[in-house]
């Protein structure tokens, strides 16, 4: 089978390439490299010893997708291209509407026009807001509080209706919780760009040299040390819920929606002192007040994802934090 990957450049694409050459697929990613390099694909090519079509394509050009489509048989999509950063859509807004929303659509239409109705979709735990309590499961109120969340459920919204309009489609909307760490080879890993907002690469980064001090979002909130709790699911992981995913496409018809996390929640007190046994560095921090949008915990409940594709997580954290130290160590200006 032959699997279009967009956004296959980027951090999760890149690791869920390698996975899906792996499993014997094909693939062929589209990515503008808005937010990534192709020396990511040449890294994947080298580990799995096999090819990828990489076509660089924004998803906002209809010719170059219709082009795209029109010379490969394509069987499924798993798409993930997007912006991602929660502050950035709120300053800009309407980049993440036309990039994220407009660019399914384009998507979708020319998988229409192609007859390619298989899709996965890179949702994620932000449709759920504030949860009122935790762990999560994919019944939770969809309340998204940033344009970044909104454009993932309004995207999940429209895939919902296209399936309503035509049942011949096969739909997966996976929501993820908080993916970290890198590949074990440390080749392939996460290089966001600027200084991070999220919180392992900018550990990494502390651990490496280059940055100086992390700052915890606030200390006072109800959870076992004050920080924030969430649910890091291993990169490896997510992508290989992926594979099952298609897996699943392929036997069973409808949209199905589906939590990507391991259950587990933990502080960012506890990731500092993990980071720092996997590393043998120090992680110098400093607690400053609450990140706005911030939530006290979230985690999700994955047990329908384990009873639907017989998926779980099964890297800890431990595991994750050394991944994360290969890859920034080895790689310390990332693919540069
Ligand atoms: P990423 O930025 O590393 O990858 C996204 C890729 O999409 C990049 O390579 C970028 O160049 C490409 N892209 C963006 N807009 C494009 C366009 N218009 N046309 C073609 N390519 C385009 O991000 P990631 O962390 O790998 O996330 C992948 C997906 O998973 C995203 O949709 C993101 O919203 C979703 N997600 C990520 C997280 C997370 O914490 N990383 C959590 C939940 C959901
Ligand atoms: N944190 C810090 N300092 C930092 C960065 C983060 O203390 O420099 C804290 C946050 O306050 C939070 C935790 O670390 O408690 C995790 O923060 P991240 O920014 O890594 O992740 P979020 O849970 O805020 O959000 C991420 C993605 C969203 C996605 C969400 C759920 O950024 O896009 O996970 O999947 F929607």
């Amino acid at each position: 089978m032959n699997i279009l990957v967009t956004g296959g450049a980027g951090y999760i694409g890149s690791h869920t390439c390698l996975e899906l050459l792996n499993a014997g697929y094909d693939v062929e990613v589209i990515d503008n490299l808005s937010n990534s390099r192709e020396e990511s694909m040449i890294r994947v090519r080298e580990l799995a010893g096999r090819n990828i079509v990489f076509h660089k394509v924004d998803l906002l050009d209809k010719i170059g997708l219709d082009k795209v489509f029109g010379s490969s048989q394509i069987d499924a999509v798993i798409h993930f291209a997007g912006l991602k950063a929660v502050s950035e859509s709120v300053e800009f807004p309407l980049l993440y509407y036309q990039n994220n929303v407009s660019g399914t659509l384009n998507l979708c239409e020319a998988m229409k026009k192609y007859n390619v109705k298989n899709i996965v979709f890179s949702s994620s735990a932000t449709v759920y807001g504030d949860p009122h309590t935790v762990p999560v499961t994919e019944e939770f109120p969809l309340n998204p509080t940033n344009p970044y969340g909104r454009t993932k459920l309004m995207i999940e919204n429209i895939l919902r209706d296209v399936y309503n309009a035509d049942n011949d489609w096969n739909i997966s909307l996976l929501r993820y919780f908080n993916p970290a760490g890198a590949h074990q080879s440390g080749r392939i890993g996460e290089d966001p760009g600027g200084v991070p907002s999220n919180l392992f690469p900018y550990i990494a980064r502390v651990a490496v040299g280059k940055l100086n001090v992390l700052s915890v979002f606030g200390n006072d909130y109800n959870t076992t040390d004050g920080t924030g709790v969430r649910d890091y699911i291993h990169v490896v992981d997510v992508a290989l819920g992926h594979v099952k995913a298609l897996e699943k496409l392929e036997r069973v018809s409808g949209v199905i929606v589906l939590n990507l996390g391991t259950g587990r929640g933990y502080s960012v007190l506890e990731i500092i002192s993990a980071f720092e046994k996997a590393s043998g560095r120090k992680i110098p921090y400093k607690i400053v007040g609450r990140r706005s949008g911030d939530v006290a915990s979230s985690y999700a409940d994955p047990s329908k994802a384990e009873r639907e594709l017989g998926w779980s997580a099964c890297r800890g954290l431990d595991e994750m934090c050394e991944d994360v130290w290969r890859w920034q160590a080895s790689n310390p200006n990332g693919y540069e």
